[in-house]
Order: C-alpha cells, then sequence, then structure tokens
C-alpha cells in the first residue's frame, strides 16, 4: 500500500494472528475490492477534471455544474434579517438570522424537524405542506402577536436544481433516495410560495440555495481562504467560484467575462459512465436497487446514505457464497433487510476502543441478533476501516478535480455532513489521499486543508439571501427572475 507515512490512521492489520484462514481469504478479497491505491486515485482525479470541464459547456456531461447566480463572496458588510428553510436529507431546520452590524456578526434562532420517512417516497402536495407547517410553526412561535411585513427567505434545497434566476429551481433529478412524484422537472420555488400564501405567512422565497453553495459562502465569511465549500453527509457535493468567461455556456448572456459566479457541482454524478471508478459488485446492486439507477455514481460509493448499506451487502454475500463460514448457526433474517444498518454501525465499530471489540459485539447483538465470534468481529471491523478507507479517499477526488481545475496550490475547504463530522478518521483518510494525489514532499505541510464549514444552510442561506438583496438595490440585474417583486423586500 502506498503512503503509509506516520500520520497514516491506525490499521488493525496487525491483530489478526487469531483469524482462521478461510476468513483471512474473505478479508483479503475485501481488501483488494475496496482498496483504492495512489495511481487509481491520481486516474480518477485526471477523469475528473475533464468531466467539470464538459459540465460547463453548452453540450454538458455527467457533472450538472449547475449555475446558482450567487455572484461573490459577502464583504462581511451584510445586515439583515432573514429566514432560512434548510430540506436537507434527514432534518428540517427552519432559522432566523440576523446580520448585524459588527463585520461577519450574526443572531441565529432556529428549530429543527425531523423529516418523516414515508415523506421521501410520499406525494409533492404532502411536502409542500410539511414544509408550511414547520416555517408556520416557527412563525407563530417566535412572532406570535406581531405584525411581520415580508421576510426574505433563503431556500437550501439540497438536490440538483436548473437555475435560471436565483429565486428558480427545476429540479433536476431526486437524490438521497428521495422519490416524490411530480416534482422533478418542475420549479419548486412557486408551490412553495402558493402555499405561504395560501397560509397567510408573509415570507417570500429571496434565493434558492444548495447546501454547498452556502457553506462556500459561510465558509468564507470568516475565513478568506476557503474556496470550496463541500457536503460530505448523507449525499456528497462540492461549490467553488468559477469567472463568467469560464463557463461557455452562460456566453449567450453578454455577462462581464471576470464576473464570479458560484457553481454547484453536483459532482455525485461524477462517472455516471462507469469509465473510471472502481466499482464492487455491492456498488452494483445499491445502483440496481436504487430509485434512480445509473445516476449518482460517485454519490453511491462515498456518501453516508450508502455506507451502511454497502457493509451490509459484503456481509450477506460471504453468508450465500460460503454458507456456514460465518456467523454459523445464527439468526442472520435481520441482516437481509435492506438499509437496516446506516454509516454510524460502520462509524461505532471504527471507534470500539476494545481490544476484543466489545462494543462492536454489543452493537451485532443489539442491532441484528448476531453474536461474531472474536475472529468474525476481527473481519467486520476491517471491512468497515475498509468502506471508511474507501469513502475518504475517494471523496478527496472530487476536492483534488477542483483545485486541479482551477490551478489552486493552496487554500481551505469548508466542509460539512454527517460523513466529515462524525465518521472516525475520514479527515485524516481525506487528507492523506490529498498528499498522494497532489504529490506534496514528505516535509510539506498539507496546503489544501479540508476544515470544518461554519453553518452554511443557515447562516450561509442568510448571507446569499443578503447578497442577492443587495444586487437588487444596486440594480443589477443578472440572475434576478422579476425585480419588482424582489423589491418588495427591501
Ligand atoms: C445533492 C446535492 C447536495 C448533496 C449534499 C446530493 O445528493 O444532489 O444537491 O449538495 O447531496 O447534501
Amino acid at each position: 500500500m502506498v503512503g503509509l507515512g506516520p500520520k497514516h490512521p491506525p490499521s488493525r492489520k496487525g491483530s489478526m494472528h487469531d483469524v482462521p484462514q478461510n476468513l483471512l481469504q474473505q478479508i483479503k478479497d475485501f481488501e483488494e475490492r475496496f482498496t483504492v491505491d495512489q495511481a487509481t486515485l491520481k486516474k480518477i482525479v485526471a477523469h475528473f477534471v475533464k468531466e467539470l470541464e464538459k459540465g460547463l459547456t453548452v453540450e454538458g456531461g455527467n457533472i450538472p455544474m449547475n449555475v446558482t447566480w450567487v455572484l461573490g463572496f459577502p464583504d462581511g458588510n451584510e445586515q439583515g434579517t432573514f429566514l432560512a428553510l434548510d430540506m436537507g436529507g434527514t432534518n428540517l431546520r427552519v432559522c432566523e438570522i440576523t446580520l448585524t452590524d459588527a463585520k461577519g456578526a450574526f443572531d441565529i434562532t432556529q428549530s429543527k424537524y425531523k423529516m418523516p420517512e414515508e415523506l421521501r417516497t410520499g406525494t409533492a402536495e404532502e411536502l409542500w405542506e410539511y414544509i408550511a407547517d414547520c416555517l408556520q410553526q416557527f412563525i407563530e412561535f417566535h412572532h406570535e402577536d406581531e405584525n411581520l411585513t415580508k421576510l426574505p427567505l433563503g431556500f437550501t434545497f439540497s438536490y440538483p436544481a436548473t437555475q435560471d434566476y436565483i429565486d428558480h429551481g427545476v429540479l433536476q433529478r431526486w437524490t438521497k433516495g428521495f422519490d416524490i412524484d411530480g416534482v422533478e422537472g418542475e420549479d419548486v420555488v412557486p408551490p412553495l410560495e402558493a402555499i405561504l400564501k395560501k397560509r397567510g405567512l408573509p415570507i417570500k422565497v429571496a434565493a434558492l440555495i444548495n447546501d454547498t453553495t452556502g457553506t462556500l459562502i459561510a465558509s468564507s465569511y470568516t475565513d478568506s481562504d476557503m474556496k470550496i465549500g463541500c457536503i460530505f453527509g448523507t449525499g456528497v457535493n462540492a461549490a467553488y467560484m468559477e469567472d463568467v468567461g469560464s463557463v461557455p455556456k452562460l456566453a449567450h448572456m453578454g455577462l462581464p467575462a471576470d464576473m464570479p459566479v458560484a457553481i454547484n457541482c453536483e459532482y455525485g454524478a461524477f462517472d455516471n459512465e462507469r469509465i473510471v471508478l472502481p466499482l464492487t459488485k455491492y456498488d452494483e446492486i445499491i445502483d440496481r436497487d436504487s430509485p434512480r439507477p445509473g445516476q449518482q455514481a460517485f454519490e453511491k460509493m462515498t456518501a453516508g446514505l450508502y455506507l451502511g448499506e454497502i457493509f451490509r451487502l459484503a456481509l450477506v454475500d460471504i453468508l450465500d457464497s460460503h454458507p456456514g463460514l460465518i456467523f454459523k448457526e445464527q439468526d442472520t433474517s435481520k441482516l437481509r433487510k435492506p438499509y437496516l444498518l446506516d454509516a454510524s454501525f460502520l462509524a461505532n465499530i471504527e471507534e470500539d476502543p476494545y481490544e476484543n471489540l466489545t462494543e462492536s459485539l454489543e452493537l451485532f447483538e443489539r442491532e441484528l441478533n448476531i453474536r461474531p465470534t472474536q475472529p468474525e468481529l476481527e473481519m467486520v471491523r476491517r471491512l468497515a476501516e475498509l468502506i471508511g478507507t474507501r469513502a475518504a479517499r475517494l471523496s478527496a477526488c472530487g476536492v483534488a478535480a477542483i483545485c486541479t481545475k482551477k490551478n489552486i496550490e493552496s487554500c481551505h475547504v469548508g466542509a460539512d455532513g454527517s460523513v466529515f463530522t462524525k465518521y472516525p478518521h475520514f479527515k485524516a483518510r481525506g487528507a492523506q489521499a490529498l498528499r498522494e494525489i497532489l504529490d506534496w514532499a514528505p516535509e510539506e505541510k498539507d496546503k489544501v486543508t479540508i476544515m470544518a464549514a461554519e453553518d452554511g444552510s443557515g447562516v450561509g442561506a442568510a448571507l446569499i439571501a443578503a447578497l442577492t438583496l443587495k444586487r437588487v438595490k444596486a440594480g443589477n440585474l443578472a440572475g434576478i427572475r422579476n425585480m419588482d417583486d424582489m423589491k418588495t423586500l427591501l
């Protein structure tokens, strides 16, 4: 294996002495399937760079490279009170953010609502009703008996959307396991505004935002070295600032070539053509059985939504292809349930501090009704480590590709999402992969550093709404659907 420097996170390879030969063979097979070496990383990044370029052309490619109409970074003087609605993969969050006089400062009030699982595959009407319920509850609770004027809303809708204007977004396709009929191909702003109007809520969408763009803008607000905003969570994606002149698909608009515009890459769709990604048979099954086969190839190998399922499929594979080899005479029926395990299951195994893996044993008993033997525990630990490491190393490819495309030698990358914040060793493994891809000398410090971001879908959304209103005030029409409408928010 390449690059096992002193910074490389610990591996349990050394604790395998008590594992019988036939299990060792399984581990070896998994190692072959899931290890992504330096040469492969480099090959992936080279293809990734080309695909990012392609997405910016008129013809387009796998990676959508969506224009966001966020035209530049905040300067710290943004002010005002904004609502932010964050429709991520798991929760719905409503925030009220006041950007205060002090440069770069803000106050925030927020409420979180659990998105009911059924909503993911329900109807569009149920979705909008639920969102309106949350907004209404928030307003009633925090502004009881107040006579509110219209509040500008930054709506963080973290799915690929084509934006002709900043307050417009046609859903290209659902991702992250969502499958709600009648939304794909439609602008999501009008149905939201219609329901807000019906309920008499004084709210107007000022900007539709992706979580990555929000992360980029919020992070750059406090750190001017931030050049990329990333999410490593239920889904994966990144945004960065491009010059209009480097976006051929914007050429027809006659905008100044040096005008900055944030691009929401939507690179979860990288390599849908399956040219370079080292797919395993488990990745193939995940794709085949997903609501959108053939889509989000890169995301399905790296995002939190899928890590537990990859692990489960690998274990089921041993059960089926080598009956009696593992979990002998145990009831394995629970393990047969798709998506029973989430990424936290792997994270907990990787975090087990005990040499005899007692916590992993308890986890298996509790969640799966299975009592693995000690060698089996060693094997599942190694499997979790391999899947987590692969996700981190592949994730680094997206960041490296943007840096390469933009000739960025050193920068900060603002990152958020459950995998980044909670999965053990994800950061160190990603940093190690960046080092291997970008060929830093051993004595050199990390030049591209992926670090925890500011709250993109809260503060970032408010900042983008503020930047939009600033443009409206200045009469900069680019990417504004209806100037008069927007002026009602000033
Ligand atoms: C979505 C992106 C989003 C990412 C992270 C992906 O599935 O398509 O819009 O940024 O997840 O939330």
